[in-house]
C-alpha cells in the first residue's frame, strides 16, 4: 500500500514513524515532512490549498491511502476533495471538521445532545456579549469562535480584562476567527486529553495524554502548541473513561450523524475532570501535537489498519493494544517561542541522544542542510521515552535532552511533574 501523509510537525514524525513499522506499506510519501521523515519517507512539496494537484499526486503515485495530520486541511475540505475523487482518507469532511473550526458549532452541539460542558453564549456583537458577561461571575472565559492558532482563548480574572478580551476579538485580533465570540464558565479541576477514533458510527477509544501548554516550568510564562506531554493521563481511570465514553463521545457521534456530517477520523477531547465529572472542554478533530508522540510510542498494535478501519468504516472490525508502560515527552523549542524567534541555528548530538533504545526523537521544525541539521521552526524537536514509570521515563528522556547541543534551544525541565508527584504519593 502507498500512503501520503499530510504535515510537518512532531506528531507526522511519530505517525510515519508507526505507518512506517506496517508490513503492509509499500511507499511513504509526507507532504512537506522534515528532516526526521526524511531519513526513512520520502518528503515532497505539495500545494495543499490546491486540491486537484494533491488528487493529481496522488494519481500519479498510486497513492492508496491518505492521512492528513494537521487541521487546516480538514477544515479547508482537503478530506471533501480527495473522497470526492473516490480516494481513500484519513480525516474528516470539512462539515464534520467545524467540531474544531468552530468553537460556537461544538457548544450548540453539546447543548442539543446533553453533553457536560461549561455554561456559556455565542454572540456575534461586542454589546450583547458585554451585556452576559456583566451577568456572570469571574474568572470567565472569553474564546474567538474560529481557528486562532490556539491563541484564541482569554481566561478573564476581572470584568474589566472580560470586556476588553471582548472588544479585542471583535476587533480583529485574532482576524476572522474573532466575528463570533463565545463566553464561558471558568471550570476548575484537572484537565486530560482523550483520543478516540470514529469512523462514523463505531466508537474505538484510543488512549489519553497530559499536555503541558505554558512555555515555561510551574506553568508560567504565554500558552503554546504544547510544550511536553506524557500519557497516560492518571486522572482518566477506567470508570472515568467509561463515563466520557457515554456522557460525551457516544452522544457526539450519534448528533453529528443525525445532522448529517457524521464524524470520520480521530476526536481529541479536550475534557476538565470536575468535581462534578468529566465535562468537554473543546473538541479537535486531528492527533494532539505533542500528545500525539507518546500515544504512538505506547501503541502495540500496527496503526496502518485502525486508521484505515476509521476511513472504510470498518472500524468494529479492529483493535487498538497498548503498552502499559507511560511514555512522556519533552519538546524543545527555538528561544523566542510562541514569539518571533529566529530560524537555521545548528543543532548537534540528536543521533547520540537517540542511543537509548527506549528514546525516539521526533522531528518537528527542522531541515537538513549539507549533511547539517537545522531548526527551522518554533517547536523544533520532541525527545520521548518510555518506561515502567513516569518518572523512570521523564529520567530517559532528559538525559538524552542533555546530549544535544544547541544554545539557541529551550525546554521545559518540569514536564510530568502531576504525575511524578502522583507515583511519589502512591
Ligand atoms: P482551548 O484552546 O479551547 O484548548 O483552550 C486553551 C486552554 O484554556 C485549555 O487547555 C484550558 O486550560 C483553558 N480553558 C479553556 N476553556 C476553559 C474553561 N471553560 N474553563 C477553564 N479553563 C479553560
Ligand atoms: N497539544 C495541543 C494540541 O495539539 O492542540
Amino acid at each position: 500500500m502507498n500512503i501520503l501523509l499530510i504535515g510537518s510537525g512532531g506528531r507526522e514524525h511519530a505517525l510515519a514513524w508507526s505507518l512506517a513499522k506496517s508490513p503492509v506499506l509499500n511507499e511513504l510519501y509526507v507532504a512537506p515532512g522534515n528532516a526526521g521523515i526524511e531519513q526513512f519517507a520520502k518528503c515532497i512539496e505539495l500545494d495543499l490549498t490546491d486540491h486537484r494537484s494533491v488528487i493529481e499526486f496522488c494519481r500519479l503515485h498510486d497513492i492508496n491511502f491518505v492521512v492528513i495530520g494537521p487541521e487546516g486541511p480538514l477544515v479547508d475540505g482537503l478530506s471533501d476533495s480527495l473522497t470526492h475523487a473516490e480516494l481513500c482518507v484519513f480525516g474528516p469532511s470539512s462539515a464534520a471538521a467545524r467540531l474544531e473550526g468552530s468553537k460556537g458549532f461544538t457548544k450548540d452541539m453539546c447543548a442539543r445532545a446533553n453533553i457536560p460542558t461549561a455554561a456559556y453564549g455565542r454572540f456575534d456583537n461586542a454589546e450583547a456579549a458585554k451585556a452576559y458577561t456583566r451577568k456572570q461571575d469571574m474568572p470567565i472565559v472569553v474564546k474567538a469562535d474560529g481557528l486562532a492558532a490556539g491563541k484564541g482563548v482569554i481566561i478573564a480574572m476581572t470584568m474589566q480584562e472580560a470586556l476588553d478580551a471582548i472588544d479585542s476579538c471583535f476587533d480583529g485580533a485574532f482576524g476572522d476567527a474573532g466575528a463570533e465570540v463565545v463566553v464561558e464558565e471558568f471550570l476548575e479541576g484537572e484537565e486530560a486529553s482523550f483520543f478516540v477514533l470514529s469512523d462514523g458510527v463505531n466508537a474505538l477509544p484510543l488512549a489519553t495524554a497530559q499536555d503541558h501548554k505554558r512555555a515555561f516550568d510551574g506553568d508560567e510564562g504565554p500558552n503554546t502548541g504544547g510544550m511536553g506531554a506524557y500519557s497516560p493521563a492518571p486522572v482518566m481511570t477506567d470508570d472515568m473513561t467509561e463515563r466520557v465514553m457515554e456522557e460525551i463521545i457516544r452522544p457526539t457521534i450519534t448528533d453529528m450523524k443525525a445532522q448529517g456530517c457524521p464524524f470520520k477520523g480521530v476526536l481529541y477531547a479536550g475534557l476538565m475532570i470536575t468535581k462534578d465529572g468529566p465535562k468537554l472542554i473543546e473538541y479537535n478533530v486531528r492527533f494532539g501535537d505533542p500528545e500525539c508522540q507518546v500515544l504512538m510510542m505506547r501503541l502495540k498494535t500496527d496503526l496502518l489498519p485502525i486508521l484505515l478501519g476509521c476511513a472504510e468504516g470498518t472500524l468494529d472490525l479492529v483493535d487498538a493494544e497498548w503498552h502499559n508502560d507511560p511514555a512522556i515527552t519533552v519538546v524543545m523549542a527555538t528561544n523566542g517561542y510562541p514569539g518571533s524567534y529566529d530560524k537555521h541555528s545548528e543543532i548537534k548530538g540528536v543521533n547520540e541522544a537517540a542511543h537509548d533504545p527506549d528514546v525516539e526523537i521526533f522531528h518537528a521544525g527542522t531541515v537538513s542542510n549539507d549533511g547539517k541539521l537545522l531548526a527551522n521552526g518554533g517547536r523544533v524537536l520532541n525527545i520521548t521515552a518510555r518506561a515502567a514509570t513516569v518518572s523512570q521515563a521523564r529520567e530517559k528522556a532528559y538525559a538524552a535532552v542533555e546530549k544535544i547541543d544547541w544554545p539557541q534551544g529551550f525546554y521545559r525541565k518540569d514536564i510530568g511533574w502531576r504525575a511524578v508527584e502522583r507515583e511519589q504519593q502512591n
